[in-house]
Order: C-alpha cells, then structure tokens, then sequence
C-alpha cells in the first residue's frame, strides 16, 4: 500500500496531554493505515527559519515540521495566506488586500514547502495537500522532479470567476492548481465555481467530462468531498465530559437557564456580530426570555496581527458590552463572551448542554462546529441547531433551522422558535442529521479522496502548462 504524504500550512504536532480536533484525528488515521507523513509549519516564527524540516514519530506517523522566519509569517501566512486569498475566497471582496511582495513570498514558500519536502519522498507516495496557503505546491514539486499523484483538498469556498477575478493573479493560481491530479471541494457549488472558471480562462472545451478538466494534455478528476464527523467518538467525549470539572462549572453557572451556545475561531466570516445583534433583538422582542437563556460564545482569537481580525474583535466587544449593559441583572449575564479554547472534550459536553447550537458564518466552507453540534446530542432530548445558508454544511443538514445570517429579525425569530421547540420536533430534524453525519463521516471523506488519488496511480503524463 502507498505510504500517505499529508501537507498543510499548519500541522499539529503531537504534545503530551493535548488531544488533537476533530481534522486532524481524521488524517491520523488515514495516515495510520498507510505508515504516513504529516509535513507542515509548526506555529512557531523563528529570527531564521530551519534549513532541515525536524522529524518526530509517533503512534505510526511521522511528523516533519518546519518553522518560518518573521518575514515568511508576515508575508506569506498574515499578507497573501490571510490578508489576500482568505477574505477574497470567503467574498469580501472590501476587506481583500493585494501587493506583490506578499504574493512573491507566496510563491517562494510554496518553493520552500517543495524544497524541504523532496528529499522525504517515497517514490510510491500519495500526496495530499490541505488548503489554499498550498495552491502552487504540487507545481513546485513536479518542478524539482516528484511525479507522484497528488491531491489538493480545499477546506475554504472556491469563489464564483466574478470574484475571482479581483485577484490580479488568478490565472496563474488557477495553472498551478492544474499541476494536481485530484483537486477536491467541500460543496457542489465550489467545484462548480472552479470549473466555470477553467472554462472562463481556457475555454469550455476544457471541461472534458462531469468529473474531469483537461488542460494542456493533463487530465485533472474535480469531485465533492464533504468534510465530516466521527459521531460515535463525539458521543463518547460528550457523554463522558459532562462529569468534568469545566462542565460541572459551566452547568451551575447557568443557575438553571436554557444554554444557547456558538464556538468559533475570531473571524470576520464567522457573523459574530451579526448573531450579537440577533440574540440582542430576541431578548429586546421576546422580554419574557430575558433571564431564562444565557448565550455562551466561544470564541477563540486568531489571527490576532491582520487587521481586520483587531477590528472584529473591538466590535465584538462593543456589542458584548452594549447587550449585557443593557439587559444584565445582578445574577444574569446575558451573553458569556469568551476569547479562549477549550479542550475538544470539554466543548462536545458544553455543547450537548445546550437547547440551541447557533452557528450562523457570513460565509463558510463547511464549518465543523455544526456538524460536532448535531453529533454530540442527546437523541432522546436533543437540542437545536441554527444554521446559516452561507455555511457549506447547510447543503447536507438541511432539516437545522435555517436563517440568513445578516437577517436580525429572521434570526431572532430562529432563535425564539428553537427555544420554543417541542421534544417531538427536535427529535425528528436531530435524527434526520445523524443519519447524514453517518454517510458522510469523516471515514468516508479521508477514504473517498485518498481512493480518489490512489485511482490515478500511473495515468498522470507530466506535462507542462500554458495558459489560454
Ligand atoms: C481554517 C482553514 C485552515 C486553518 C484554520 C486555522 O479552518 O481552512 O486551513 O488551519 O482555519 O487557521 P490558522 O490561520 O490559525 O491556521
């Protein structure tokens, strides 16, 4: 069996004590049924970056981790990573900055990741790499010699041409990701805006087949690959974190309240402020709640040096301050706002505590946090998920309440009517969830793509690109 090359911009190394989320518990063990590797940055920004990546194994998988230097962080991860391609992919077309020296680092840490991770290979590998930092990895490789498959997974949304367009350097994005063999997205739409903008650049003719493109004699499989759960092992964390200390704390601080409760990383696409000022004007029009629900958002930060994600924050913590201001009472503090983590256990138990899940992104590629909500409950009392249209798993958990989430009025009506839900009802949208969290479980994603990029072993001519 080939051995599995996972690359993503970020890996997480293992650490004593610490156990991993929900992703990265899905590639171990993809990678664990193939002796692979997982080659990636550590988090860690050094005055200069390793010449050798560091090499640690554990449980099977080996782990090749690089750092990268002050300006590769601020060029390359805070400048084109998350100052260029997150806001444009995610449509906020306002918020999108472009300059060339950001994209140049681009380009050179892409080169980096295929200098430092040649020399690793196997020839019979399968590589699979993660995400938008790495769209010109696999034509890197193929530069410096590797002519193994290669895949490219996109956990974020592939944006319509008419946005993509924005990006001065789009075609050649676009030729790079064609240096892949399997090019993989979360939802129908994503694959569709991809190929629509192959077909824009090279011509519809380009669109061979429903699955594939071929541009320049090389023939690339495009698919959906859902991201998903392991339900069984979130009931399990759920059920058995609910006698731990952070649980018992949180459960006694409600003094008896109903829990609304929405956990995400500090992000602008996220719709944090827009679910404030929601849960605002449901406690403004329904005041005979006030003081029976207590909103707990989680909220880690992220990001924390661009500058959008200090703006966010500082709005955030107006909104906080202005709702809590104005309906708190001596023992009732409306929304719990909190700008830290919390073990993955520890969450899946805070969130089977609660009436209502509210996750609600302005845009989203799939967005986990939903579908670990509807996995954690308690079937035969579940609680309530709300969803956003704009969140890519609203294609497949169609039976949440579904809101629009810059719709303050819809929302706060979402949130009256979940509060309000009877058992029966609940029960039913819950159970017609678990059925699709089973189908498409993250088993079934790691298992569909890898046989997906296994499938061209051997049928991949290395040709050269040429745009138009
Ligand atoms: C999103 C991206 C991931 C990224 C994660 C955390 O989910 O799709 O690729 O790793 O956010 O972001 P960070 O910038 O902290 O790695």
């Amino acid at each position: 069996m080939s051995r599995l090359v996972a690359v993503s911009n970020r890996i997480s190394v293992p650490k004593r004590g610490a156990a991993p989320g929900g992703l990265a518990v899905g590639l171990l063990a993809a990678m664990q049924a193939r002796r692979g590797m997982w080659f990636g940055w550590d988090g860690e920004t050094a005055a200069a970056a390793a010449d050798e990546p560091s090499i640690a194994r554990k449980d099977g998988v080996t782990y090749a981790s690089i750092d990268f230097d002050e300006a590769e962080y601020k060029d390359f991860y805070l400048g084109f990573c998350n100052g260029t391609l997150w806001p444009l992919f995610h449509y906020f077309i306002d918020g999108f900055r472009y300059n060339d020296e950001h994209y140049d680092a681009y380009q050179r840490m892409n080169a980096r990741y295929a200098r430092q991770l040649l020399p690793l290979l196997e020839p019979d590998d399968l590589i699979w790499v993660h995400d938008y930092h790495l769209f010109q990895l696999a034509q890197k490789l193929r530069e410096g010699g590797a002519n193994t498959p290669m895949g490219l997974f996109l956990h974020i949304p592939f944006p319509h041409i008419e946005v993509l367009r924005v990006l001065p350097v789009y075609g050649e994005i676009l030729q790079a990701m064609l240096a892949y063999d399997v090019l993989g997205f979360q939802t129908e739409p994503d694959v569709q805006n991809f190929r629509g903008a192959v077909a824009s650049v090279w011509g519809p003719q380009a669109l061979t087949n429903e699955r594939t493109v071929s541009v320049g004699g090389r023939r690339v499989i495009t698919g959906v690959f859902p991201i998903g759960v392991d339900v069984d092992a979130i009931q399990r964390e759920a059920i058995d974190s609910q006698n731990s200390d952070a649980c018992k704390r949180m459960l006694a601080g409600l003094l008896g309240r109903k829990l609304m409760i929405g956990v995400d990383r500090l992000d602008y696409s996220k719709g944090l402020v827009e679910r404030f000022k929601a849960y605002e004007r449901f406690l403004e029009t329904h005041p005979e709640n006030q003081n029976r629900v207590t909103f707990l958002q989680i909220a880690p930060l992220s990001r924390s040096d661009v500058r959008a994600y200090a703006e966010i924050r500082r709005d955030l913590e107006q909104t906080t301050g202005r709702t809590n201001g104005r309906f708190a009472d001596t023992d009732w503090t409306p929304i719990r706002y909190l700008n830290r983590n919390f073990p993955h256990d520890v969450l899946m138990g805070f969130m089977r505590s609660a009436l209502i899940g509210i996750v609600t992104p302005v845009r989203d590629g799939m967005n986990l946090v939903a579908k670990e909500f509807a996995a954690a409950q308690d079937p035969a009392d579940p609680g309530v998920l709300i969803l956003s249209t704009m969140a890519g798993a609203a294609r497949e958990l169609a039976s949440a309440v579904m809101v629009n989430p810059y719709d303050s009025r819809g929302m706060a009506h979402a949130i009256q009517l979940a509060f309000n839900m009877p058992l029966a009802e609940r029960r039913e949208r819950h159970q017609a969830m678990l059925e699709v969290l089973h189908k498409n479980s993250i088993n079934a994603w790691h298992t569909s793509f890898v046989d997906t990029l296994e499938s061209v072993v051997g049928r991949q001519p290395a040709l050269k690109l040429r745009a138009g």
